[in-house]
């Protein structure tokens, strides 16, 4: 009678297939954006009925836009993107807007409001916890570089918005601005600062990448012991923010949640003509040495119940 029972369930189980097509804009070699695309494939793996195709447009905004038009063309039921700059995407996004195609902004910002939901970590925020951390750890009194990475992208111009409004209320710290705009570039930059600049107390670099390469240059220079650093990101494998953190090459890192598990579950609740929120927030924390285990005990247990979902789907 079980039997019976389970056969009508299958028999009857509704066949309706939800196609997510996905824009990533940056190459799997940078490591928060694959842990990305493998939390968006870790969560469509667990519901059956989703389709997710993943495009890669590696750093190129003219392959990203191709990308966009041919999903598009295919009427995807959901559209998520992870933009690349904030401009010259707006009129493909406006387009698939305009067809009826709902479209998720994860991460960086575009400027069009003509998109369905938005989903993301606040980087104003982020700057400020940055900026009050350093405020708390100096008594207020410091010499800061801020390593930024291109205005071109709203991540960069907010978290310097939030870290300036922080730092500029205390008279007794002091702050210079270089732009990192490859990791060349933080070499021959950072550089020129530490032969100009004896005294730097801290470093805050747009994320944990650039943070790294300036303390190899520092170290070349046998600085690093004398300069706290401050990255972004906070990833949990053995070349992430969390583990310098626990090595002491980074002073502190602030999560920045990638958000692919909710693109999907958002996606999800589109597709089936639910009512969501535009803005959606992700919530993030500042990592130092005091809860550096806690939060990657946290990460490896999420890590363990993920890889026991793709080893049950092999
Ligand atoms: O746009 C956000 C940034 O892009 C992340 O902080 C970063 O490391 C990624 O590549």
């Amino acid at each position: 009678c079980l039997l019976l029972l389970c056969s009508c369930n299958l028999n009857t189980k509704d066949a309706r297939t939800i196609s997510i097509g996905f824009s990533q804009s940056i190459s799997e070699e940078d490591n928060w954006r694959k842990s990305m695309d493998n939390t968006m494939k870790v969560e469509a793996s667990l519901h059956p009925e989703i389709d997710l195709t993943i495009y890669n447009a590696n750093g190129s905004t003219k392959k990203q836009i191709e990308d966009i038009e041919k999903m598009i063309e295919k009427r995807v039921d959901v559209l998520i993107v992870a933009p690349y700059g904030s401009d010259s995407i707006v009129p493909v996004i406006e387009k698939a807007n305009k067809k009826g195609i709902p479209v998720i902004i994860v991460d960086r910002k575009v400027n069009t409001s003509n998109y369905t939901a938005f989903l993301g970590a606040d980087n104003i925020e982020v700057g400020h916890i940055a900026g009050k951390y350093i405020v708390s750890m100096s008594k207020a009194h410091a010499n800061i570089l801020e390593i930024k990475a291109t205005t071109a992208i709203s991540p960069s111009v907010e978290r310097s918005l939030g870290f300036k409004q922080i730092i500029d209320q205390y008279p007794n710290i002091k702050k210079t601005t270089i732009t990192a705009l490859n990791l060349e570039s933080i070499n021959n930059e950072f550089i020129k600062v530490l032969d100009n600049e004896p005294n730097i107390d801290y470093v805050f670099a747009f994320n944990d990448i650039i943070a790294l390469q300036a303390w190899e240059v520092a170290k070349r220079k046998g600085r690093e012991k004398n300069i706290k650093f401050i990255g972004i990101d906070g990833l949990n494998d053995p070349n992430g923010g969390i583990q310098a953190v626990k090595e002491g090459i980074l002073t502190a890192t602030i999560l920045y949640p990638t958000g692919g598990s909710e693109a999907i579950k958002l996606a999800i609740k589109l597709a089936n003509k639910e009512i969501v929120t535009k803005n959606n927030v992700l919530n993030t924390i500042l990592i130092d040495s005091l809860n550096a285990d806690i939060m990657s005990n946290q990460f490896d247990r999420i890590a363990i119940q993920q890889s026991n979902i793709e080893t049950q789907q092999n």
